[in-house]
């Protein structure tokens, strides 16, 4: 459509208008000239449920609070000196995914498995920013993990109650609404209890843990002190030479420098005010699986090499995911 009307496009969805920018000189245009509108994220219906009213940092309108709330992500969570001290969690992470992909090699021909990289990326990803976040694997992991994707898919979907927002009624019968708000009672159900079990914990075992080995703690030190509005319950919202049962984690053929320019320019992490405040702990966990899965294995797609391009059309949703799972077949290159 861009190719007709133009990199700008004003369409309506339903009762809502929506302004497309289909390059990035208009994106980066229509951000600066109107910042301030930007600043804000617009909350549909759907994604009014899942966040309370924008209660979260993500969906938190540009105010104080929000402020507040990034002051401590930026300062307290995701620094440098914080990100560097989970080092020892990615590399166990990224082994494990290893060890997990050349078990399911093993006693095959190489090559001859077609291994699903995208639950496994997803899950060593969610096991890291989780034992960062809580200092442990998360035993609800898979029904978070569910509720989750869930909850993503019903904010990329045309449903009655995003296309007509101020309808009450439409908002009441909405099929979508009420799923998000199952979604959105399960997934604060299983955060509540993670903070739950730790208050309970630190009551009975004198401390044998720093506060801020972990996320978590971090925030309720912080609550404890009543710094800021840090509302702690609420925040779900976290190598060279690791070797374990074989596994030298190594991210040697990758500079940081390269992989941050190219996931920059890419757009990948946003723009703006609202640019992500977690690039540092991302990266660090982008970059070490990378160069660990190419350089343990030569990967090749299940109809052989030159069997066509990726396809990579992507899912609807708030966040961009490929449509297909990514699956590889896996040749063993480091023992
Ligand atoms: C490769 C990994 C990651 C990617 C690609 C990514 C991408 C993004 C993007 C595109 C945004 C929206 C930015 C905008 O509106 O301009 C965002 C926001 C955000 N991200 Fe990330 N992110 C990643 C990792 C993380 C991690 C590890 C954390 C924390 C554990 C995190 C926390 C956040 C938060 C709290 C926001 C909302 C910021 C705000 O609204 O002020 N992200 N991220």
């Amino acid at each position: 459509m861009s190719g007709t009307y133009g990199p700008l496009m004003l369409l309506r969805f339903g009762s809502v208008p929506t302004l497309v920018a289909s390059s990035s000189e208009a994106a980066r245009d229509v951000m600066r000239t109107h910042k301030l509108a930007f600043c804000s994220r617009y909350l549909s219906a759907t994604l009014d449920i899942i966040s309370c009213g924008g209660r979260d940092i993500l969906f938190s309108p540009y105010n104080d609070r929000w402020r507040d709330l990034r002051k401590v992500c930026m300062l307290e969570l995701f620094n440098p000196r914080r990100v560097l001290s989970f080092r020892t969690v990615r590399e166990e992470e990224v082994a494990r995914l290893l060890r997990s992909i050349s078990d399911q090699c093993g006693g095959h021909h190489a090559g001859v498995v077609v291994i699903n990289l995208s639950d496994g990326i997803c899950r060593m990803v969610n096991d890291v920013v989780v034992r960062t976040a809580i200092g442990d694997r998360c035993k609800h992991r898979d029904e978070f993990l569910h509720e989750l994707d869930e909850a993503v898919r019903l904010t990329g979907g045309f449903s009655l109650a995003d296309l007509y927002p101020s309808s009450r009624l439409v908002r009441r019968f909405s099929v979508a609404a009420r799923d998000m708000g199952r979604c959105q009672k399960n997934v604060y159900r299983i955060i509540e209890s993670i903070i739950h079990e730790r208050k309970v914990a630190a009551t009975r075992v004198p401390a044998d843990r720093d506060d801020d080995d972990d996320l978590l703690g971090v925030l309720l030190r912080l609550q404890s002190a009543s710094v800021g509005h840090v509302r702690a319950c609420k925040e779900p919202t976290g190598a060279a030479q690791g070797a374990i049962r074989g596994f030298g984690v190594t991210a040697r053929c990758l500079g940081q420098k390269d992989l941050k320019v190219a996931v920059l320019i890419s757009g990948a992490f946003g723009a703006g005010r609202r640019i992500c405040p977690g690039i540092t702990h991302g990266l660090a966990n982008m970059e070490l699986v990378l160069a660990s899965l190419l350089y343990h294995f030569d990967w090749e797609q299940p109809g052989g090499a030159g069997s066509g391009d990726l396809d990579m059309t992507e899912a609807f949703g708030i966040t961009l995911k490929r449509k297909s799972k990514l699956m590889l077949k896996a040749i063993p290159r480091v023992n």
